[in-house]
């Protein structure tokens, strides 16, 4: 079987985030329960101009080149907070980083799961057609409201991968183990504007979701299960992935001197989630990226366990290989890079910020010339049609 998977890897998070302790001030909260209780340091501040279509894109852009281009035969783009019931956001990118005209582009929606199963799909496509490639990218801009109990796990970014039988950074396995639950843990009714969530529930229904997929592996797959050196996580906020492995633990799942080294791993991969937030579909993807950023036990050939949950529910556990092109010095500078570059801002900005609404009259220009964000932004609305700059 040839091997399929993600040839590269890259990642846009806005050029502006608030202090965690800063909001822990504003809002009369001991700042370690951010800090420590939930595990985050910063988040994320998308401007008006900074839509999931502007941060794919530019996240897009860090990876594909011309060739790429003409190679890729579907581009897949995963939310949960699409601005469209109907147009893709896929559609627009597709027209603005010049992708050959015969791809097919669409949508997926199911909660912060969406990615992996556009990766999914991506790896399918890709086995029945070695010479093509599928583009996946997950964009997402997490909110649960000023003064709520969710807003310290808000976020925003992107993460873009190319899905080729030449993976470069990550082979992923044939097989996985997911599984379904109806719930209302997390979502988001059409009439409204933020996530409604059962904070405390969603919690624990990620948990046992997680316990049972990884039984259900040591029972069907357990050399895979053993063979395993680092374990990713769909991070909402970074202390998810210790609590996961303290249930792991906790059930005998794991030993103690394996709980050691995973949780080792762990912090690494929970280093970038920490400075951003959650950023829902990209989530997971952020956290095996900030592991090739910083875990330098890391090496290629490496086994790997990547934890999907999408509330709702689903949860799917994938495997996978780790390559050399895992360990390049160009994926490390291009993430660091925009986190050197981003703007402290205050409590008081990021409220501003927050509030800012575009008209339903479905005309708008975007005024901030000195302003505006580096890459692709939005420009205007003309007639209910966002149209996007570059600078
Ligand atoms: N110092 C250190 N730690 C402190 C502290 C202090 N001064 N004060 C509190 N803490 C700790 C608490 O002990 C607690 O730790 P444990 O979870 O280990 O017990 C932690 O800080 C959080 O405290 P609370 O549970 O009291 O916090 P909360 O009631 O404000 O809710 C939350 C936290 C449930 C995560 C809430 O922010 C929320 O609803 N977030 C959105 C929902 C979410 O992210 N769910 C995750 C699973 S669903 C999912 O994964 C899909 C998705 O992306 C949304």
């Amino acid at each position: 079987m040839i091997e399929v998977g993600i040839e590269k890897i890259g990642f846009y998070t806005p050029e502006q985030y608030v202090s965690m302790e800063d909001l822990a001030d504003a809002r009369g909260i001991d700042p370690n329960k951010f800090l420590i209780g939930i595990g985050q340091a910063e988040m994320a501040v998308p401007t008006i101009d900074m839509d999931i279509v502007a941060m794919a894109a530019n996240a897009c852009e860090q990876i594909i080149d011309e060739a790429d281009k003409q190679l890729i035969d579907q581009v897949i783009f995963a939310t949960e907070s699409s601005f469209d019931y109907s147009k893709a956001g896929a559609t627009y990118l597709h027209e603005m980083l010049g992708i050959q005209p015969f791809a097919k582009v669409f949508e997926i929606k199911q909660a912060c799961y969406g990615g992996t199963a556009g990766i999914q799909m991506a790896c399918d496509y890709v086995r029945l057609r070695p010479n093509r490639k599928v583009l996946v990218v997950m964009s997402d801009i997490s909110k649960y409201g000023l003064n709520t109990g969710g807003e310290p796990t808000q976020g925003a970014g992107a993460v873009a991968v190319l899905v080729s039988a030449e993976p470069k950074v990550l082979a992923i396995d044939l097989e996985s183990t997911s599984l379904s639950f109806q719930s209302f843990d997390f979502w988001r009714p059409q009439y409204s504007k933020v996530a409604l969530v059962e904070g405390h529930y969603s919690t624990e229904l990620y948990l046992d979701l997680f316990e049972h997929v990884v039984q259900e592996v040591q029972a069907q797959r357990p050399n895979v299960w053993e063979q395993i050196d680092a374990l990713y996580f769909h991070l909402p906020f970074t202390k998810m992935g210790k609590k996961a492995l303290d249930r792991l633990l906790a059930k005998g799942l794991l030993d103690e001197e394996r709980y050691a080294s995973l949780l080792a791993h762990y912090e690494s991969s929970a280093k970038l989630g920490r400075r951003v937030g959650n950023i829902y579909t990209g989530s997971l993807y952020l956290s095996f990226l900030s592991g090739l950023v910083y875990d330098e036990k890391l090496q290629a050939g490496d086994h790997v366990g990547l934890f999907s949950y999408g509330s709702g529910a689903v949860g799917e556990f994938l495997t996978g290989t780790l390559h050399e092109g895992a360990f390049t010095q160009a994926i490390r500078d291009k993430t660091l890079q925009q986190f050197e570059q981003r703007q402290a801002i205050s409590v008081a900005t990021y409220e501003e910020i927050y509030q800012d609404t575009l008209p339903e009259t479905g005309v708008w220009q975007n005024e901030s010339s000195s302003q505006q964000p580096k890459g692709y932004y939005l420009a205007e609305i003309d007639k209910h049609r966002r149209r996007y700059g570059y600078n």
